[in-house]
């Protein structure tokens, strides 16, 4: 877990303690495009401290997740329910490779059943090579929704010529040396630079506005009994999540000192409103590593095509820190909304639970009602001392 990876003291972490995750042998499930992956031999046994409020009445284990449960995900999904009344101008979207299938229909069945077999909202798959018939015909077999396939060009793949190899491999070698996940990893920093700048410039996705970003071998943990798309549509709201955490900080180096040159040269994007406090505890002198966690993402793709963050991915992409260092499309998309975007305009979909291996967001209270949830309410790491959802709430309640 990056607890201890942004030069914190790990023993700040282990402290008064109701629940114990370990998670010793956490191989990657995910598959490449999970941004996330716990480094063993940084966790040899996490204790999160969860405070008195996160421990509700009817959940003994509040932080306790089972992971093994986790991985029985039906495939099967029920009878398909009338079609197309969603209203939103919107699609699911995966980022998915031909041998990810198995965990690419896992997370359809949960996103059909808990949410879309009642709405009907289109399915846009991307690769950076063609679908294979199979992967496409099991794909279809799996909705009754709309389905398209997308082929990611090759320059918004792979790594810029004018890209300096002999500094990107010094980079991957640091970063290996420092054990950071991926360091070496040129494929994994296509799919971030890809994420963070070119997927809703892909012509399949022209069409829509909204989006749901959904990867291979996720679960969606309550049934979604409202449309997220409408939701953002009528409040004005251009970025939803469900996790936020801490990103490590040897992997941007020196992203937040491009952020800030940026914004001294083009301060007519900052806005007045902006959500700074959730990215800084210094009032922008240094960046506290909080990021909304993109896996889950259901945002406006018109903010990503907006003149503001064009700009910005251009001046992040000329650095070559995707290359250089090892850029996340979670801290580059969180930046960005945080900072060009009224804080209002950002949303924590709190009524949804959402579960990427290992780390969960599952509703509590009221919210957590006649939702059938298969996690226990307020069971995850909302409160944990790595995630950053308190900074968020912090915005608005005049801290
Ligand atoms: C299509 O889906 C149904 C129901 O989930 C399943 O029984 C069937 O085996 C699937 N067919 C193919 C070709 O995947
Ligand atoms: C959906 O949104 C896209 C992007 O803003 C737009 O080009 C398209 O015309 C919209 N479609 C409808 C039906 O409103």
């Amino acid at each position: 877990m990056y607890l201890s990876l942004s030069g914190r003291k790990r023993t700040g972490f282990i402290s008064a303690c109701v629940a114990v995750i370990l998670y010793t042998t956490y191989t990657l499930a995910c598959g490449f495009y999970s941004n996330r992956v716990l480094q063993e031999d940084l966790v040899p046994s996490v204790v999160i401290e969860v405070p008195d409020e996160a421990l509700r009445p009817d959940s003994e284990n509040v932080a306790l997740h089972n992971p093994s449960d986790a991985h029985e995900s039906p495939t099967k999904i029920e009878a398909p329910r009338p079609v197309g009344i969603g209203t939103a101008n919107a699609t699911m979207v995966m980022l998915a490779r031909n041998d990810e299938i198995d965990g690419v229909l896992s997370s359809m069945a949960t996103v059909e059943n808990r949410f879309n077999r009642e709405h009907g909202y289109p399915w846009t798959f991307l690769n950076e090579v063609e679908f294979t018939e199979e992967f496409k015909s099991r794909v279809k077999n799996a909705t009754s929704a709309h389905v398209s396939f997308g082929l990611i060009p090759d320059e918004h793949w792979s790594q810029p010529n004018w890209i300096d190899e002999v500094m990107a491999t010094k980079g991957r070698k640091k970063m290996a040396q420092a054990k950071i996940i991926y360091a070496d990893n040129v494929p994994y920093r296509n799919m971030c630079r890809f994420n963070s700048g070119f997927f809703y410039k892909q012509p399949i996705l022209q069409q829509y506005r909204y989006y749901w970003r959904v990867e291979p071998n996720v679960r969606i943990m309550c049934d979604v009994k409202f449309d997220p798309f409408d939701y953002l549509r009528d409040n004005n709201k251009i970025y939803g999540f469900t996790i936020a955490f801490t990103e490590w900080e040897k992997t941007i180096p020196t992203l937040w000192s491009t952020v800030k040159e940026f914004m001294v040269k083009h301060p007519e994007y900052v806005n007045e409103d902006n959500a700074l406090g959730f990215l800084s505890d210094n009032k922008g002198k240094t960046y506290n590593l909080c990021h909304f966690w993109s896996n889950f993402e259901i945002a406006d793709m018109n903010f990503w095509r907006s003149e503001a963050y064009e700009k910005f991915f251009d001046y992040l992409e000329n650095r070559g820190g995707f290359y250089y260092e090892r850029w996340g499309d979670a801290p580059v998309h969180s930046i960005a909304a945080a900072l060009f975007a009224p804080k209002e305009q950002l949303h924590f979909f709190r009524n949804i639970g959402y579960r990427h291996e290992p780390f969960q967001h599952c509703p509590s209270g009221a919210d957590y009602e006649g939702l059938n949830c298969e996690c226990k309410a307020g069971d995850g790491l909302d409160y944990a001392p790595q995630s950053c959802i308190r900074r968020y709430e912090n915005l608005f309640s005049g801290k």
